[in-house]
């Protein structure tokens, strides 16, 4: 047992939640910030999560002049021997037995060293506990145990992953992608950026994969915008078209809705082309206009006469992603609201089975600053999404431009390196069973390491994302010097040769 001991629990630190120990360069060597170690008390263990190891060589002049009353009286002890330290830790939760066995709590509990002052190690029945929860396999902690998640505690309710650029999001949450496929999951991905084609393509043979693209690309299956849906507002948001070309287009709409169930973007075209030959000079050229927009978006394939079926978008043992790069933001929003719609109304009706829907770059479709076509439905779906078995995953690099409403509903957090002070503060709001400590340390993580918290995590757990994915990903640092060097090689174009002498 003696070889457990770490160390000594000497008073309380600065603030009330801080505990500080004494131990030794030889028991906590190799211990690391974000350990949670153990202290027995008569009816319970007490959790303390390490925020600080420091040794008296560690301290500056300004240091010891700033430190209060306990923490002084502790540095004095490892003053006489500089082979120690001094942890600083945070209560962090507690097990204990309230009468249905062992159980772990989050939070601060009351704390009274007991007789026996002693902290240890957890035991492995504790490390199981804390971090080895379920079934998706996703990372290690600091002090490399094995982090695990369950399915239903993690997208029960809606997640949000957040971190700046580079930081791991999309790594992480191919891996989780990953995981949940082999649950047979139902997963439906929003991907702005074509980041997640080549994590579908390697996905397991068992899993079945759905690929769409807005308009043609090859290889994908094209999604479309049915557009009987379309309003001359709508050709005129996606298209930049001034009011009279839009209130040319109002007309040809309305005529052929008169005449037809069903018309096509031909049936458009050509209602132009003949208005463009009829009334004034000005009416003429805004049918002109009008046509010449409106060809110019058909040409890039996305407008159809009916959109992909939900019911072949979403189903179980389905990872789906909607490839969206290359089309204008006004678009993306626009299909984004139809799928979303679609989604919400098929789950409301039991017509497709629950589902994880991933939105990448969410502070696209439900920004915080203005409203957008996908704003309401995004709002709708993190509102009401939960209770008809949707999982709402949010993907942003900026909380802070991100709908308040909609991050609000998230109540599982993944959040990585942060360094924006706008949006530590926005995360600081929202964390729950997280002390500013341990949020204090954001700015400083590595790629790939991220701290979950949230309802089913009564500790948040800071832990490293596995590296070993099986999926390919997409999002790729790019080398930039070797990217040049294969440009140069590919660049076919005679040189100018400046004339040596004249
Ligand atoms: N856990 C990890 N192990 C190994 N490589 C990783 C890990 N996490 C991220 N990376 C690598 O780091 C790079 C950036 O990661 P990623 O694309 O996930 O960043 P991101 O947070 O999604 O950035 P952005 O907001 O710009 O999309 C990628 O090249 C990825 O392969
Ligand atoms: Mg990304």
């Amino acid at each position: 047992m003696s070889k457990n001991i770490l160390g000594s629990v000497l008073s309380q630190g600065r603030k009330a939640n801080e505990v500080l120990i004494v131990s030794t360069i030889e028991k906590a060597g190799t211990l690391k910030k974000g350990t949670i170690i153990a202290h027995d008390t008569l009816n319970e263990v007490i959790l303390l999560q390490v925020t600080n190891k420091i040794t008296w060589s560690d301290l500056t002049e300004q240091d010891l002049f700033l430190m209060n009353e306990n923490e002084k009286l502790a540095y004095q002890i490892i003053q006489r021997s500089p082979k120690s330290y001094i942890l600083h830790s945070i209560i962090a939760g507690a097990i204990r037995d309230e009468g249905n066995g062992l159980t772990f709590f989050g939070g601060t509990t009351s704390f009274i060293a007991d007789s026996t002052p002693e902290v240890r190690w957890l035991k492995p029945s504790e490390v199981k506990m804390i971090y080895d929860k379920g079934t998706l396999d996703v990372g290690r902690t600091v002090d490399n145990h094995k982090v695990t998640l369950p399915v239903n505690g993690l997208i029960q309710r809606h997640l949000s992953i957040i971190g700046m650029t580079g930081s791991g999001k999309s790594y992480l949450l191919g891996l989780l992608c990953e995981e949940l496929a082999l649950h047979k999951a139902s997963i439906l991905i929003i991907d702005p950026h074509n980041e997640y084609i080549p994590m579908v393509q390697t996905l397991p043979r068992e899993v079945d994969k759905m690929l769409y693209s807005i308009g043609s690309a090859v290889g994908l299956n094209t999604y479309t915008i049915d557009i009987q849906k379309l309003s001359a507002f709508d050709f005129q948001h996606f298209t930049g078209m001034g009011m009279g070309s839009t209130a040319i287009v109002e007309e040809v709409i309305q005529n052929l809705r008169e005449k037809k169930s069903q018309y096509t973007i031909q049936d458009i075209l050509q209602k132009l082309d003949s208005r463009a030959k009829k009334g004034s000079p000005s009416e003429k050229a805004a049918a002109t206009w009008a046509r010449n927009y409106i060809k110019t978006l058909k040409n890039t394939g996305m407008l159809g006469t009916s959109e992909p079926p939900i019911q072949e978008m979403v189903n179980a043992n389905q990872t789906t992603v909607v490839a969206m790069s290359g089309v204008k933001e006004r678009i993306q929003q626009f299909i984004v609201t139809s799928i979303l719609q679609r989604v919400f109304d098929a789950r409301r009706r039991d017509e497709i089975s629950p589902l994880v829907l991933v939105v990448e770059e969410a502070h696209r479709f439900a920004p915080s600053a203005e409203k957008v076509s996908s704003s309401a439905i995004m709002r709708t779906l993190a509102a009401e999404g939960r209770k008809f078995g949707i999982c709402l995953v949010v993907v942003s690099q900026r909380p802070n431009r991100l709908d308040s409403t909609v991050l609000s509903q998230c109540v599982t957090n993944i959040v990585m390196k942060i360094k924006n002070p706008a949006d530590l503060e926005s995360i600081k709001m929202s964390a729950e069973n997280v002390t500013d400590d341990i949020l204090n340390e954001l700015p400083h993580f590595e790629r790939g390491e991220a701290l979950i918290m949230g309802e089913s995590f009564p500790i948040s757990i800071r832990y490293k994302t596995r590296s070993d994915r099986k999926t390919k990903h997409g999002g790729k640092n790019i080398n930039f010097e070797d990217e040049w060097q294969k440009k140069t090689r590919e660049k076919n174009v005679k040189k100018f040769i400046f004339p040596t002498e004249i």
